[in-house]
């Protein structure tokens, strides 16, 4: 879906979206205990308020020399600095693995209006999420060298771009090392080291291409670059998708853990905020529930990403089944019983959830899908609005969590004007999603604070490459 973007200011404002969001407003036929069983989910402005202060200051202390070492959201400096002029030109490879699917591409930046992307999405095999650093990486090879060959460009010495989108801690463009996995990763072997180092060893263990290695960015920053070579004024880059993150523009004085970061000729740097870390260290009590806790407790990373555990789609589906299960063990929906599926663990997609809120009032036609989906047979119309009703309550709460972090950003900048270039499947295929961010954020901004949220296009492919582009021109200058 692909959304056009809009400009909003406090006097555009108006009081119809409010009536968009059922807002603490209880509809009719859902039953007042399942009400009081999302409750936690609703959390009001002042709270909103509460989150943006306690990042606030989270943000600072990742960005300082001094408390960056026991800081929980880690401000990793991205060494990138220079925004795209839109004259970048040139033949790049880039790989794409963080998200749902591990993609190779290949893009020539012809101009800034012929930008040339091929691109193949693999199968990943899930047992690779756990499995050994060295499978990780060799599959990442094979693949790449079953796109070079097919595509005939073995014999092209080509700069690749590695979109890896995990909390790394970059020594240069092209030195990272793993902090830790998120997303249900855990592949042994791997955090501790620089991964750029484990996938060119795997290119080059092959012998069959000649590609290498040059940058290593996250997807935030590949998003933010990839929209800021269309709209000048693009300063952040947001993914709400399996995960979640966000990166913006820096000033370099303020990136105290760049080493050149009082020396520096460049004014500024791009941080790789790793906002879902946010929480991690109790602060977030106060917004999450015993779902949330639930959640947490089995996925391969308890106790980390609290912030990304309650925002990203990796996780919301997961969150509604368990509201439901435990409405149905209550005998409040579904009669008191349900399928077998949905007893299962994740099988209630994210995407669920934008199909069920995507129905108008008073209507279930992709709500029924779902259902069948799910195995559920039978079910009257109460349940559906219930259903519903906590889909509503879970991707608000991330929503509203969402823009408490982009404005905590856009303050910690101190501007008055800003484009959000924004990526994942979250913010592109919920149906009020872009609307929920931008009512929030409107609601906790500064009057005459000005905003564009924008989709950002191939992130992983034009923004890896324009970073690709930096690092060999940096390194011709040398
Ligand atoms: C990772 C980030 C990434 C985000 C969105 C998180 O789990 O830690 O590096 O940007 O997901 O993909």
């Amino acid at each position: 879906m692909k959304r056009t973007s809009r400009l909003f200011t406090h006097s555009l404002f108006g009081p119809v979206l409010k009536i968009l969001f059922r807002e603490g407003k209880m509809p009719s036929l859902v039953n007042t205990e399942i009400e009081a069983a999302v409750k936690g989910f609703l959390i009001d402005q002042e709270k909103m308020t509460e989150v943006v202060e306690r990042m606030t200051k989270e943000i600072k202390m990742g960005l300082a020399k001094d408390t960056h070492s026991r800081a929980v959201i880690k401000c990793f400096v991205s060494h990138v600095q220079d925004l795209p002029t839109g004259k970048e030109r040139g033949k790049y490879l880039a790989l794409d693995l963080g998200g749902s699917t591990f993609r190779v591409l290949l893009v020539n930046l012809l101009s800034v209006s012929d930008v040339e992307i091929v691109s193949k999405s693999f199968n990943f095999p899930v047992t690779l999420m756990s499995g050994s650093g060295k499978a990780l990486f060799d599959f990442l090879a094979e693949c790449l060298s079953e796109f070079c060959h097919y595509h005939g460009l073995q014999n092209e010495s080509l700069p690749l771009g590695f979109t890896f989108s995990f909390p790394v801690q970059q020594q240069g463009l092209s030195k990272g090392i793993l902090v830790a996995w998120t997303k249900g990763f855990s592949c042994e072997g791997v955090v501790g080291r620089n991964v750029v180092t484990l996938l060119q060893e795997a290119i080059d263990r092959r012998g069959d291409m000649k590609v290498n290695t040059v940058a290593i960015l996250n997807d935030t920053v590949g998003t933010l670059m990839s929209c800021a070579f269309y709209h000048p004024n693009c300063r952040i880059g947001l993914i709400v998708g399996t995960g979640s993150n966000a990166c913006y523009v820096e000033k370099t004085v303020n990136a105290e853990c760049f080493e050149g970061y009082q020396t520096s000729p460049k004014p500024s740097m791009i941080i790789n905020c790793e906002w879902g870390a946010f929480g991690d260290n109790g602060v977030l009590e106060f917004v999450r529930t015993t779902y949330d806790k639930i959640v947490d407790k089995v996925t391969p990373n308890p106790g980390k990403q609290t912030f990304e555990k309650c925002i990203s789609g990796m996780y919301m589906g997961e969150l509604v089944r368990l509201v439901v299960m435990d409405m149905v063990a209550r005998d409040l929906m579904f009669h008191g019983t349900t399928s077998e599926k949905m007893q299962e663990r994740w099988s209630f997609k994210s995407s669920y959830i934008s199909d069920i809120e995507s129905d108008a009032p008073g209507e279930y036609r992709s709500c029924n899908k779902v259902l069948s989906e799910l195995g559920i047979v039978g079910c009257q119309e109460p349940d559906k609005e219930a259903l519903r009703f906590i889909c509503e309550a879970v991707s608000s709460r991330s929503a509203k969590l969402c823009a408490c972090g982009l404005v905590t950003i856009i303050n910690k900048m101190n501007i008055n004007e800003v484009v959000i270039g924004i990526d994942g499947s979250v913010y592109r295929f919920h149906p009020k999603y872009h609307d929920m961010l931008q009512f929030h954020m409107k609601k906790l901004l500064k009057p005459g604070v000005k905003f564009e949220l924008v989709v950002s296009e191939d992130g992983s492919g034009r923004g890896a490459a324009l970073v690709a582009a930096t690092a060999v021109q940096g390194k011709a200058k040398l």
